[in-house]
């Protein structure tokens, strides 16, 4: 990754017909990073990537690529390359045939497009594999010929349009890692769509979260799991806990909160903080919170009433009700000291670290039209 900027996007705005599918995205995105854009379905994702691509053209707003404005450009005059959700590759191809058919317009001599086809093959570990027919291969060669085919072009910027979600989820993550090692031995942009959260936090060296249309926050994987800015990038990145609290006092970078049960604590105050009434949200991850067994005790804990047990094998979810909470705080537990049988009604005592909340701000309404 150098400080180079690759994207930038400029107050983009799409809209089909009255519906805005992209709202005023501004962003940059470095060169040779790896970027996400997460969000749930029908947020504008792919909207976004193809006005990148140049298969869409905003409504306004300017994109430059690698220093060019190119709004304007066709596809094919971007360095971009896309890799789609449904990866066509052609049935009647091979391999190698597959991965040459964008190079056929650049006219190369027959060596230079069997050397690139190649090295396309061997970034994407099929060397070898160029004469196997497109239907012998398995979900995850397929995709790697999908990579193949979009890298032979030698494009600044790879552009991935949920390129795994029809794979299983043990495919899936192998890929993942592929896909990290392989946007690293390259070296180039990766731009990833996904509405995945566990793929964006693990492969991304900066993820934007979006919403009807609106970039939410960009920011690397953890400190927007770690400090999401607004409740519902809370929700979207995993489980969290929310309650109200009310402010006891501000300082310059901190705000001293009410936490209900909890206590007072002190949180670091988010960009443009402000709380009109004194009320504000706080969160907490489910997993910041610990249960106490036996006589062990801790500089700060809370006591309650398991109401709720969910077992995922290598963990459990407990729901646990405390009095004068607005709602049960959920907890996960790892199984190697028997959270997983716990009887419903049990008196628990789980102990916190204050520094653990986060200060939401209010979501931004949404409105499309
Ligand atoms: N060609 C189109 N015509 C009309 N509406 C569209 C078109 N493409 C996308 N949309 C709408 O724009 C919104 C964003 O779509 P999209 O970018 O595909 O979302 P995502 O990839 O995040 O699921 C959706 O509500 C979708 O229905
Ligand atoms: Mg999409």
């Amino acid at each position: 990754m150098t400080d180079r900027t690759m994207i930038r996007i400029d107050a983009v705005s799409k809209f089909y017909g009255i519906y805005k599918a992209l709202d005023a995205v501004s962003l940059t995105i470095g060169e040779g990073e790896f970027f996400s854009l997460l969000g749930p379905s029908g947020c504008g994702k792919t909207t976004l990537l193809r006005s990148i691509a140049g298969f869409e053209t905003p409504t306004s707003g300017e994109i430059h690529i690698d220093g060019v404005p190119s709004v304007m450009l066709p596809p094919n005059r971007r360095p971009t390359n896309m890799v789609f959700q449904s990866y066509a590759i052609f049935p009647h191809l091979d391999v190698a045939e597959n991965v040459a058919y964008g190079l056929k317009r650049l006219r190369l001599s027959r060596e230079d497009e069997a050397r690139r086809v190649g090295d396309a093959l061997e970034q994407v570990r099929l060397a070898g594999l160029g004469k196997r027919q497109a239907h012998e291969l398995s979900g995850g060669q397929r995709q790697r010929v999908a990579l193949a085919r979009a890298l032979v072009m030698r494009p600044k910027v790879l552009l991935l349009d949920e390129p795994l979600s029809a794979l299983d989820k043990k495919l899936r993550e192998e890929m993942q890692v592929e896909l990290r090692q392989l946007q690293k031995a390259v070296g180039i942009t990766f731009i990833l769509v996904t509405h995945d959260q566990y793929e964006a936090l693990a492969l991304s060296d900066r993820i934007a979260v979006m919403f009807g249309g609106k970039i939410a926050q960009v920011a690397t994987p953890k400190e927007i799991y770690q400090h999401p800015r607004t409740r519902k990038v809370a929700d979207f990145l995993g489980g969290m806990n929310f309650l109200s609290g009310r402010i006891l006092g501000e300082q310059a970078g901190t705000v001293s909160v009410d936490a209900a049960r909890f206590g007072a604590v002190n949180l670091g105050k988010p960009p443009g903080f402000t709380a009109a009434d004194g009320r504000v949200t706080l969160g907490i991850r489910p997993e910041r919170l610990r249960l106490l067994w036996d006589d062990e005790r801790a500089p700060h804990e809370l006591s309650g009433r398991l109401e709720n047990r969910a077992y995922f094998g290598e963990v459990t979810h407990l729901s646990v009700g405390v009095e004068g909470l607005e709602a049960p705080l959920s907890m996960v537990e790892t199984n190697s000291y028997g959270a997983d049988d716990l009887p419903i009604g049990a008196e628990i005592r789980l102990a916190y670290d204050p520094d653990a909340f986060v200060l939401l701000a209010e979501d931004p309404p949404v409105s499309r039209v």
